[in-house]
């Protein structure tokens, strides 16, 4: 059955598509990282890996999901049928249920924050053991964590127009907004251009295999690609839509974010003398103590909580959307109860997740805690063969006038940059991704 739902326009589109690209990735993920791995040269890097094999990626689900208007595993029946290609769209509706299911606890943290941050129980706690607290207190997480996917099921069970693109259409315009908020609020402190220089001045010396290794991962977790998410989105974009000038924009924005994300963060943090310590602890700890000392500090934290969630909630949506979508099948009725349901499944599979930092905190997977070897299957494993699969389906199981056309491939200057696409997807990825299996094998 074809697709009925569609997105209004090119904006609709590209604000859910970016909606899904920017979140914990950009605001959580990547500060921390680059900061204590070559601040700059790890910005360089990053946006390499994310113009050479990102952009190639996000361009080859797009084709692969306009052109058959079908969700994630049809999409693949419709290209290749009666192989085992749909197999890629069931790997990313798995992979995408395992990764919203410690998404949504990290998603339930940020709302008690931002609850505590309303009832004034939030400014002037010694934040590390809040955190600590806050993680660790059993009941506290999980109901956070269900209320979370609450409002994502109830956003996709209102359907791709109703529901995810308007919520996107608020959230997105407002997160840029109170992002640049808090980044000129940050910039203007004293001593801010010693965060400045942490984040950006490039220190080569810093970058080993594994920071190479980790801006790949991050420029695909960071762009939601290998997933299929991005094939399930693209099914509902009409036809006459450029497909190019979009995943530009989409590419673009996740670039600007996580650039506001470190210039938000770093120079506060060092303009007020705090260590910046590395670690997932940097927004929940470092972040509160910082704003705790400036004027009018508990709004802007307030603002930094509220966009971290919607960045949060839009990335969500995506997620449910593409396991909903692969069994509804287009069918209405069938979407609305299967929204609830599998976000409540969601829901229940996160619990080990979101009890890791308490009751099951004994409770080791290969030498990591339950919520930690969840995310490294899944940014480390799943994401990174889901993109190898892609990378190797386009060119060589999708007809070649059905990409020119999708693509818009018809001047002379795009007709180069179609082969160069090509190119990047046939070899470069797969390779820059198989070594990366093999590092993490051990090999070299
Ligand atoms: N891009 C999201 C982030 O950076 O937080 C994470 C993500 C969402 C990855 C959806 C994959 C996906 F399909």
């Amino acid at each position: 059955m074809n697709q009925k739902e569609q997105w209004t326009n090119r904006l609709g589109f590209i604000l859910a598509a970016a909606g899904s690209a920017i979140g914990l990735g950009a605001i959580w993920k990547f500060p921390y990282v680059a900061g204590t791995s070559g601040g700059g040269a790890f910005f360089l890097l990053f946006l390499l890996f994310t113009i050479v094999i990102g952009l190639p990626l996000l361009l080859a689900e797009f084709t692969i999901g306009r052109s058959t208007q079908k969700e994630a595993i049809s999409a693949y029946k419709a290209i290749a049928p009666g192989t085992l290609w749909p197999w890629v769209g069931r790997l990313g509706v798995a992979t995408s249920f395992i990764l919203l299911s410690f998404y949504s606890v990290v998603g339930g943290w940020i709302l008690i924050y931002l609850i505590r941050a309303f009832t004034g129980q939030l400014m002037g706690q010694p934040y590390e053991a809040l955190f600590r607290e806050v993680i660790g207190h059993p009941a506290g997480a999980v109901s956070a964590q269900f209320a979370f996917m609450l409002i994502t099921s109830w956003v996709v069970a209102r359907g791709v127009q109703n529901g995810i693109e308007s919520a996107n259409k608020y959230m997105m315009p407002t997160l840029f907004i109170l992002f640049l908020v808090l980044m000129i609020r940050s910039l203007t402190l004293e001593g801010a251009m010693e965060g400045v220089a942490f984040f950006l001045l490039p220190d080569f010396s810093k970058l080993n295999a594994e920071a190479i290794l980790y801006a790949m991962g991050q420029s695909f977790f960071s762009l939601s690609v290998g997933v299929s998410v991005m094939v399930t989105y693209s099914s509902y974009l009409a036809k006459n839509e450029n497909l190019v000038r979009s995943a530009g924009s989409i590419v673009g924005l996740n670039l600007l974010v996580s650039l506001f994300a470190g210039l938000a963060i770093f120079p506060a943090v060092f303009s007020l003398g705090v260590e910046p310590t590395a670690g997932p602890g940097l927004l929940f700890i470092v972040l509160p103590s910082v704003f705790e000392q400036i004027p009018l500090g508990s709004l802007f934290l307030l603002i930094f909580l509220a966009l971290f969630l919607f960045a949060t909630l839009t990335s969500a949506f995506s997620l449910l959307e593409i396991i909903v979508a692969s069994i509804a099948k287009g069918d209405e009725q069938k979407r609305k109860k299967l929204s609830w349901v599998i976000g409540f499944l969601i829901f229940l599979a996160g619990i080990p997740s979101a009890l890791s930092y308490g009751l099951l905190a004994d409770i080791q997977l290969f030498g990591k805690s339950i919520f930690d070897a969840a995310d490294y299957l899944v940014s480390n494993i799943l994401l990174p063969l889901g993109a190898l699969l892609i990378a190797i389906f386009v060119p060589f199981k999708m007809k070649r006038a059905v990409l020119i056309e999708e693509l818009q491939a018809t001047t002379s200057i795009g007709k180069k940059m179609f082969l160069l696409w090509l190119m990047l997807l046939k070899y470069v990825a797969p390779i820059a991704i198989i070594l990366v299996f093999l590092h993490m094998l051990g090999v070299f």
